[in-house]
């Protein structure tokens, strides 16, 4: 989860990849550095902080020369510091690395190196690569070959550009769990972790896949496996905007990207509703109704916020489409004994499309035979090419590190599947016509809901001081209440936990007193009453209480101390709009606090290491 950009061909390097790179800048951000071939030397510049730290530094005074590489790092070995960040080079200081991902075999690596004379300056796990290649490297011995012989030695994932004084027009790129693609442009070319950095220039990319090999020069480039065997590659085309990765007038990514749900949402809908026959038309899932039919239980895995709209699908699928469901963590899916066969359908759901311990969990469950969908926003991403099928959530790029618009996408897109997989089972066209009509009103309703914003805002009062809160939910709304409190933690950092609202009697509720806000989450459903008990005995405690609930509601409107009003759906579809109100809320309680709400502390938009 770091920022990669290169560039070759024949404008001024170093300005192109500094611009290019504050595109990934969301990506990873404790620190960064450029390298370029100028004149026959490497140059390289290198600071602790933002991009803005290392402009700062290079004050105006860029390095000449027509091939660069630029990093913006997220340390997973060393602090972030300046020795630290890349580029990193060899003890001659005429290759340059930069690299996203884990050298899990550092060590060793390191180790032998050492005593082999070679002289380490960082403490990251990154620079055997550069001294690895050194090794290899000499005269008779291109660069993708000397690069290909240090891969062949690594274990763990990596996206690295290397570059050499010694081939001054060449840029070397591989990659093995970290994306990467080839930005082609009229004489010139770009290697970039995302499709972000080279829009501006390019629309026209060549996506890497795993132990494949990118070599740019200013007059073409190829691809090659680590036997440096040439490999035709599809050249794609990115079709969205850059204007869709700036800020549109916003104050922060992430507020426009709460604000662009209700058009998220329509995205995501858009020709996949079949009114007259209550279902849904999915053109990627790559199974036939047979295939889907074979399948006698679903195992659904993610991470973080995409692992909460797991758990609303698991509700969804064995409510609506009667199969056995079951969420697992990625990270804990990978490493477990799970029961795994072809009878089984493992979903990823992932925004960014390369988290690793979705990506491994996903390649797990095809090593045992299941077939896999993605449920992916990021076109192109690797997971999206490497499961059997899929559905896009079409969110449209999200940059805030706080995952909002996908993740009421996320629950759309689960919605149409198991419509799908529920018309093919035991759901009726009345009742798939039902949830078609829900699902066309949400973009509208969604609409309604942002309207309140400002109530909302009001609303930061009442953690005026606080350190803790707590957030409750039942049924579909209990993983509402996770994500809520994720995303009050990750961007205020005050802590907050989720719990199911009736699990609150066997322990937590002895958090509760008349400093700890307790929010809500209380539409009216089919656990309605239920909830309506909880927030009493949480009033008995003198807990100051937040309520999110359904418009016209007149019983908890006499027990919570505040209301924030939703409009009606039917239950599966609550958590779309009941999100909303706790993603602006604890949006504005950082901005209030004066956080970095785009770019949080510690963490970055997309976790490509274990
Ligand atoms: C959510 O706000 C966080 N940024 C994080 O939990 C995120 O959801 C998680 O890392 C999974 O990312 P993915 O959806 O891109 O796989
Ligand atoms: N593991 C490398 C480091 O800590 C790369 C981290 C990243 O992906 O930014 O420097």
């Amino acid at each position: 989860m770091c920022g990669i950009v290169g560039y070759v061909g024949r404008r001024e390097a170093a300005a192109l990849v500094l611009e290019a790179l504050k595109r990934l800048e969301y990506r990873g951000y404790d620190s960064a550095g450029l390298a370029v071939n100028s004149g026959g030397r490497l140059l390289v510049e290198k600071t602790a902080g933002k991009i803005s730290a290392l402009e700062t530094r290079l004050d105006g005074r860029l390095p000449k020369g027509h091939v660069a590489l630029a990093h913006t790092r997220w340390a997973t070995h060393g602090v972030p510091n300046e020795i630290n960040a890349h580029p990193h080079t060899d003890c001659g200081g005429t290759i340059a690395v930069v690299h996203n991902g884990i050298i899990e075999n550092w060590a060793p690596l390191r180790a032998a190196l050492v005593k082999r004379g070679h002289k380490f300056r960082s403490e990251t796990d990154t620079e055997v690569l550069a001294h690895l290649i050194e090794e290899a490297y000499g005269p008779a011995v291109p660069l993708e070959t000397a690069v290909a012989w240090a891969l062949k030695r690594v274990e763990g994932t990596y996206g690295i550009s290397v570059l050499s004084t010694r081939e001054p027009e060449k840029i070397v790129a591989a990659r093995h769990g970290s994306p990467l693609l080839v930005g082609l442009g009229d004489g010139e070319y770009f290697i970039a972790s995302d499709a972000s950095a080279v829009l501006q220039h390019t629309r026209s990319v060549v996506y890497l896949d795993d132990d494949e090999i990118a070599v740019l020069s200013p007059d073409g480039y190829r691809v090659t496996d680590l036997e440096t065997g040439r490999i035709e590659k599809p050249v794609s085309r990115v079709d969205w905007d850059l204007s869709s990765v700036e800020k549109g007038g916003f104050r922060h990514f992430m507020l426009k990207e709460i604000m662009e749900q209700p058009e998220s949402i329509r995205n995501a809908l858009r020709g996949r509703l079949l009114e007259d026959e209550g279902n849904a038309k999915l053109g990627g899932l790559n199974l036939t109704d047979e295939e889907l039919l074979s399948f006698n239980r679903v195992v659904l895995t993610a991470c973080g916020t995409s692992w909460h709209s797991a758990l609303i699908g698991e509700y969804m699928l064995e409510e609506l489409a009667r199969i056995p469901t079951e969420v697992e963590y990625a990270s804990e899916f990978r490493y477990r004994n799970p029961i795994v066969d072809e009878h089984t359908l493992v979903i990823g759901i992932s925004q960014s499309g390369e988290t690793a311990d979705t990506l491994s969990a996903l390649r797990e469950a095809k090593r045992r035979g299941a077939r896999t969908i993605g449920i992916v926003n990021v076109v192109g991403s690797t997971i999206a090419r490497e499961v059997d099928g899929g559905i896009y959530i079409h969110a449209g790029p999200e940059i805030g590190v706080a995952s909002t618009k996908a993740f009421s996408c996320q629950v759309v897109a689960l919605g149409l599947l198991t419509l799908h997989l529920g018309r093919l089972r035991s759901l009726s066209v009345l009742q798939g016509r039902e949830v078609v009509r829900a699902l066309n009103r949400l973009p509208e309703q969604a609409l309604d809901v942002l309207a309140r914003a400002s109530e909302v805002e009001k609303l930061v009062s009442v953690f005026e001081g606080t350190s803790n809160a707590l957030y409750l939910g039942r049924g579909y709304n209990f993983p509402v209440a996770l994500e809520g409190a994720l995303k009050l933690k990750e961007i205020s950092y005050i802590h907050a936990e989720g719990y199911p609202a009736a699990e609150m009697k066997h322990g937590p509720i002895a958090l509760i007193d008349d400093s700890m806000p307790v929010v809500f989450i209380a539409p009216r459903d089919a656990v309605y009453q239920k909830i309506v008990s909880n927030i009493q005995e949480v009033k008995a405690r003198r807990g100051r209480v937040i309520a999110v609930v359904t418009e016209g509601d007149d019983q908890i409107a006499g027990l919570a101390d505040h209301l924030i009003t939703i409009p009606e759906t039917i239950d599966p579809f609550t958590p779309v709009l009941s999100v909303i109100p706790l993603q602006l809320l604890a949006y504005y309680i950082a901005v209030h606090r004066g956080k970095n709400v785009d770019q949080p502390r510690n963490l970055a938009k997309s976790v490509t290491v274990e």
